[in-house]
């Protein structure tokens, strides 16, 4: 702990504070988001208490194990730090926090079964930080969450059990997570953050913070309200644009043009930005992100119904994946029941050990429905257990003898397809669905593959 607290000190003061291991900073929730955000404030030199619900995580970090195997550089940077003794991981939240200047809060914030997003995390970390809340400190908070959740929930929670005054005794700031999964270390490390806080004044420090560890530069917006409605503005313009060009895709498939050719040629116009269409978006950001901002829409009457038909229109294209299967395959006189089906990528999207919300789930169980046998390839998934189906060790021995293959995941192995050593080793005749636009339509056909491609012809 800083004596004197944190709040009161200047941007030079708090360099050197950082630089000579003199702030102690908290990171609630050692995630995807939190652990590479708890391992580079420990390089820069803070100490690091990391606090997470789950043992397991805990016991994998303090033994300096890193529990992501798909981000590059992070495993380095924690077992580093855990044994420069600047990086520690407790299941306790409340006892970490006592001794913390900064609480970082990176807890889950997921849509329910019903759509509506679930702040529990959130609301569970607020109340074991407001235990032991200590004066002058500094509350940030990465996850992601609806414009106004920090000023009407997080605000009063901290305040209610800590028995402090918000901008008084203690700041708050929104600094959301932009990173992309995958390359979170390089992405901290270059992509600017958004910083909004309750007041100047936290929302300067956390300036600071970011600034002297992560060496990116900060764009401070005027709140925390704000500073939330930037996260979900970025993402949802991604998603209503993929949604755009999923629904030229449905429709340049039935009218016979190639959706990719028109997208590239579109591209050469200087104001056209381009997207592309597939199977569908997963995640733990697209697919939810939409609705924290229908909720908050609902509640003053103003629902954004572009945003919520987006949604829809990319939560269908899985279905539309199936079809195209469906199709491909009646063209060679055999249909979805009982032909064998390689599938080809889980995760939901390139480069990633991850299956939240991966349109792949939908895909393979509806094809299970109707009768197909599966079988499955994913580089990043090789070996194990997934969908009730184990993940083939090779390519090769995923599509022997299939009567289709579906690309589902623009994984790099897949962007170099040799379609005709493909059409080798699939059973004769076979059928190729690319659900990502990573091969030639006209390769797949002329190695004799029946083809369809989302937006393709
Ligand atoms: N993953 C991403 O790419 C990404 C990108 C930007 C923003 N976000 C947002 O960042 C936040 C965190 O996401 P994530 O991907 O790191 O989640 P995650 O599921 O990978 O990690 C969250 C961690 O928090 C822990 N946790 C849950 N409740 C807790 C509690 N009450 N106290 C302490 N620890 C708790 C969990 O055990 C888990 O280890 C979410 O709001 C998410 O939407 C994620």
């Amino acid at each position: 702990m800083i004596k004197m607290g944190l709040m009161n000190r200047s941007r030079r003061e708090i360099r050197q504070l950082i630089k000579n291991s003199k702030i102690t900073i908290c990171v609630v929730g050692l995630g995807r988001v939190g652990l590479p955000t708890a391992s580079i404030f420990a390089d820069a030199g803070a100490l690091v208490l990391g606090a997470d619900i789950n043992e397991a995580i805990v016991n994998q970090v303090n033994g300096g194990e890193c529990p992501l195997s798909d981000e590059p550089k992070l495993a380095k940077l924690v077992r580093q730090n855990v044994k420069k003794g600047n990086l520690k991981a407790t299941t306790n939240v409340a006892k970490a926090v006592a001794h913390a200047d900064v609480i970082v809060v990176c807890v889950p914030t997921p849509v329910d079964e019903h759509k509506v997003p679930n702040y529990s995390a959130v609301k569970d970390a607020c109340k074991e930080i407001a235990k032991t809340l200590n004066k002058g400190s500094l509350v940030i908070l990465e996850s992601t969450v609806g414009p106004g959740t920090v000023e009407s929930m997080v605000v009063p929670l901290l305040e209610r059990q800590s028995l402090l005054r918000a901008c008084r005794d203690f700041g708050v700031a929104s600094c959301p997570e932009r990173a992309d999964p995958g390359r979170m270390v390089e992405n901290l490390f270059s992509v600017p953050r958004i910083i909004g806080g309750i007041d100047s004044r936290s929302a300067a420090v956390a300036s600071w913070l970011y600034e002297t560890a992560f060496g990116v530069d900060v764009v401070k917006v005027s709140s925390p309200k704000t500073a939330n409605a930037v996260k979900l503005t970025e993402n949802l313009f991604r998603d209503v644009n993929i949604a755009l060009a999923n629904e030229f895709a449905l429709l340049y498939e039935k009218l016979n043009i190639d959706t990719v050719e028109v997208i590239e040629a579109c591209a050469t116009k200087y104001n056209f930005t381009p997207h592309f269409p597939g199977a569908g978006v997963g995640g733990p950001c697209l697919p939810q992100n939409s609705y924290y901002l229908i909720v908050e829409g609902i509640k003053v009457g103003n629902i954004p119904y572009l945003v919520r038909l987006a949604r829809e229109i990319n939560d269908r294209m899985p279905d539309h994946v199936v079809t195209l299967v469906g199709e491909a395959l009646n063209e060679i006189g055999k249909t979805v029941k009982s032909s064998k089906i390689a599938v080809l990528g889980v995760a939901y999207k390139p480069g990633v050990h991850d299956l939240q919300l991966t349109p792949t789930r939908k895909v393979v169980q509806k094809l299970v429905e109707m009768g197909a046998k599966i079988s499955i390839y994913d580089p990043m998934f090789r070996n194990e257990q997934v969908f009730g189906t184990k993940v083939a060790d090779t390519l090769e021995d995923a599509v022997a003898g299939v009567d289709c293959v579906t690309i589902v995941t623009a994984h790099g192995e897949f962007r170099d397809l040799d379609v005709r050593e493909l059409s080798r080793l699939c059973s004769k005749p076979a059928a190729l669905v690319d659900a990502r636009n990573t091969v030639k339509p006209q390769a797949a056909k002329k190695n004799g593959f029946a083809f369809r491609g989302v937006g393709r012809t």
